[in-house]
């Protein structure tokens, strides 16, 4: 693996800086093992902009400039998902190690290709996956390996998108937007954010998915109500995961206007996790419920970080523990990344078809049921 040399700051440098890039850089920039060196966008102002903010020395608007640039050890790829192919393997080619901003690609054949070019180029290649680090969700994951409600019986994770006016939301800049609407995207909102959820599906129990029904509708464009029964390989386990949207429902949150609600039922308690995104429910982001004769028992972690930008903090800081340490990889892996694109693949094939349908035998792209957004 290429080598960071011991006791040098790692040199990262970012690709990117739109919507997404102040939550994804914070966490590199408050911590001492890395510096900042270098930002990429093809718009040089606002390039220049974000540099200033951050502090940052050096600013290009060429890829492939910027990727010649020997004081770059380690790439976080912010560019739109369409570009995420192109991106990573030339990133791949010039030896950087790479965090890289879901969906993976926008087709399995090009998610396949990025990853055989990392292997090949011998870096780290990970998908930045802010709800894998989220710090409930980790807490409930560790919770249910170490068995605190048994052997998991049903997951189901509900997703409730709405409207909000917080300062996030208002500030998001509309060209952001533009190539989530139109061909260069397979599908709506189920690839653009439910790849979140449905990675989370699979992650916190860790099992995989090997069957799944679906069905769908589109709404304004870009929505996409959706339910999907999930079959999980342990026989024991089924899932639920869906999508709703209230274009008139108003909810409190500190960036978009969404919530998730996910409960994990084992045959000797369950868990909830909520405020995953907004702040919509009054509940503790993390309650568990240990249901066994001599406990029945709850326990709320209500003082728990459940802010989701400390998703990204975390998920920087995973990323430079795995550079600092050596290890050749990070989560998520892009196996990982590449078998939730499978997945929402699997969603779109399984509402046209009206039929089961295998996650893993999905080896291109499925446009969506609603056709491009
Ligand atoms: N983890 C999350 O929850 C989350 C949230 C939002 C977005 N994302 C992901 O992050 C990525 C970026 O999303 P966004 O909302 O910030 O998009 P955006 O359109 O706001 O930002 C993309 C930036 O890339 C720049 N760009 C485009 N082509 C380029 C090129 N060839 N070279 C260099 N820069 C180029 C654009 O000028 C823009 O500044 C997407 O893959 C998206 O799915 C993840």
């Amino acid at each position: 693996m290429v080598a960071i040399e011991a006791n040098s700051k790692i040199g990262v440098g970012v690709v990117g800086v739109g919507n997404i890039a102040d939550l994804s850089l914070r966490g590199y920039l408050n911590d001492d093992r890395c510096k900042v060196v270098a930002v990429c966008d093809i718009d040089s102002a606002k390039a220049k902009n974000k540099a200033e903010q951050w502090g940052v020395e050096k600013v290009y608007s060429d890829l492939e400039k910027f990727l010649n640039d020997d004081s770059i050890d380690a790439v976080e790829i912010l560019t739109p998902t369409f570009l995420h192919h192109d991106h990573v393997i030339a990133s791949a080619e010039s030896g950087k190690h790479i965090s890289c901003q879901k969906p993976i690609a926008t087709s399995i054949t090009d998610a396949v290709k990025m990853t055989k070019s990392a292997s090949k180029a011998d870096v780290i290649f990970r998908i930045n996956e802010c709800f894998y680090h989220f710090p409930p969700l980790v807490k409930a994951k560790q919770a249910i390996k170490d068995g605190l409600i048994g052997t998991p019986q049903q997951i189901r994770v509900h997703t409730l998108v709405g409207q909000t006016d917080s300062e996030f939301q208002v500030g998001l800049d509309p060209d952001g937007y533009t190539w989530r609407f139109n061909q260069e995207s397979p599908g709506g909102h189920i690839f653009d954010d439910m790849i979140h959820k449905i990675a989370i599906s699979q992650w916190i129990v860790d099992q995989k998915i090997i069957s799944l029904q679906a069905t769908m509708r589109r709404q304004h464009t870009f929505f996409e109500p959706f339910v999907a029964l999930l079959d999980y390989e342990d026989n024991n386990l089924l899932g639920i995961l869906d999508a709703a949207y209230g274009h008139n429902l108003w909810m409190n949150s500190s960036y978009y206007g969404a919530d998730e609600f996910v409960e994990i039922i084992g045959d000797e308690g369950f868990i909830w996790v909520t405020k995953c995104t907004g702040e919509l429910l009054n509940l503790p982001p993390l309650s568990i419920y240990d249901g066994k004769e001599q406990n029945r028992s709850f326990m709320h972690f209500e003082s728990i970080d459940s802010d989701w930008g400390a998703g990204f903090d975390h998920s920087a800081k995973h990323f430079l523990d795995a550079m600092s340490s050596g290890s050749s990889t990070a989560e998520m892996t892009p196996l990982d990344a590449t078998n939730a694109l499978q997945i929402c693949f699997a969603i779109y094939k399984a509402a046209t078809t009206h039929s089961s349908v295998d996650p893993r035998s999905i080896s291109e792209k499925v446009i969506s049921p609603g056709g491009y957004p």
